[in-house]
């Protein structure tokens, strides 16, 4: 799915060339094929990533296999010498995502993670304006997801957390990243109350019952003094923005609906006051929009990670970045099944 996304944002940035393809499953390879469209014959195509690293030639490598394969994937990959964008999470345990950031940091390349929903436009204008100070000093951020379930995909690997580091590492990286830019702050303790109480329980795999948490609340403490909750469920499709942040400060809150594109501005403005509330719409370039399912994200994800290519840009999500995102949802994971509230320390971190 994601794999095909990027080829759909590739095909329409300017000055990106798809070189080479490379999935282990014929019938990916066939969507991939569809995707590519006229371009698919000067595409050359392989089944394993050795083959690619091998017959590839490339500046750069988005990779879009299966959570738990990243690392495996990255040890074939870096020794080609080329920019490296890796799907979100970086890894599924922080022990694989601490290697990559050790490589990462021997790699003469960009290495990014990929944390497009920073990329989105309301959450990055949203993100622009709480660090412009609009709020004042920010004290709280709450982040809600409520969306469909989990979708199906190739082999089932996203409905077992040992393939997806969990739903809060897996799902919910996006959101401990955005915490931790929103805040610019790192985390200190984190407790989760969350379990898979609506989906999937009717699913069986080869015997087996799908283990992932479908609804949960989060809350993370961040070491400057800010609070944030994540609330997130699986089974509120028929929400009508998929996501919504709020950041109050100690002179406004501000709010971002997404797909909505809506911005919320309320100042503070006493008990018995009129409200001054302010809206405004922040537009997504409609082929950006059209050419995934994350409002533009990953067109201007790629836009960012071209210029960093190019020697134009800084990396803006750099492996440890991925890191501490995957660390914050392992903690979450933690807290869930223990009932308690987990250090970010205890982890290392
Ligand atoms: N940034 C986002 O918002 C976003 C959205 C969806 C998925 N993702 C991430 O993208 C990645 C892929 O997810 P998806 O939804 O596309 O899953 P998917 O099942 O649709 O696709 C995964 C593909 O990887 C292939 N694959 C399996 N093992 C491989 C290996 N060893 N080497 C190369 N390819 C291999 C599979 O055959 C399949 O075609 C995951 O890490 C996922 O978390 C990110």
């Amino acid at each position: 799915m994601m794999g095909v996304e990027h080829l759909r944002n590739l095909a329409i940035l300017p000055g990106a060339e798809i070189v080479a393809i490379a999935d282990p499953v014929a019938t990916s390879v066939g969507w991939a094929t569809d995707a590519l469209g006229d371009r698919a014959a000067d595409v050359a195509r392989f089944d394993s990533v050795e083959a690619f690293a091998k017959g590839a030639d490339v500046d750069a490598i988005i990779i879009a296999s299966p959570n738990n394969t990243h690392r495996d994937v990255l040890e074939r990959l870096f020794d080609m010498g080329a920019a490296i964008l890796c799907e979100k999470p970086l890894a599924t345990t922080i022990e694989d995502a601490r290697w990559i950031v050790e490589r990462a940091a021997g790699h003469a390349k960009p290495f990014w993670t990929g944390m497009e929903y920073r990329f989105m436009p309301p959450a990055a204008a949203f993100i622009e304006q709480v660090h412009a100070g609009r709020v004042g000093r920010l004290q709280m951020l709450s982040i809600r997801e409520h969306r469909f379930p989990f979708l199906p995909k190739v082999g089932d690997w996203n409905r077992f957390s040992a393939n997806t580091g969990g739903t809060m590492v897996e799902k919910c990286c996006h959101f401990f990243d955005l915490m931790r830019l929103i805040v610019g702050s790192e985390a200190v303790r984190v407790y989760c109350s969350g379990a898979m109480d609506v989906n999937h329980l009717d699913e069986r795999y080869d015997g087996q019952r799908p283990d992932i948490i479908d609804n949960s609340f989060t809350t993370v403490d961040f070491a400057n003094g800010v609070r944030a909750m994540l609330d997130l469920s699986m089974f509120a499709d028929g929400a009508e923005n998929q996501e919504e942040m709020s950041a109050t400060g100690d002179a406004a809150r501000l709010d971002v609906l997404i797909p909505a594109g809506e911005l919320v501005y309320s100042p503070r403005v006493g008990f018995l006051n009129p409200k001054q509330v302010e809206r405004s719409h922040i537009a997504v370039d409609p082929a950006a929009k059209a050419a995934g399912s994350h409002e533009g994200a990953t067109y201007y994800q790629h836009a960012a990670f071209a210029a960093a290519v190019r020697g134009e840009g800084p990396v803006q999500v750099s492996a440890e970045d991925g890191l501490r995102a995957v660390a914050i949802g392992t903690a979450a994971e933690i807290s869930a099944r223990e009932y308690r509230v987990v250090t970010m320390a205890e982890l290392g971190l």
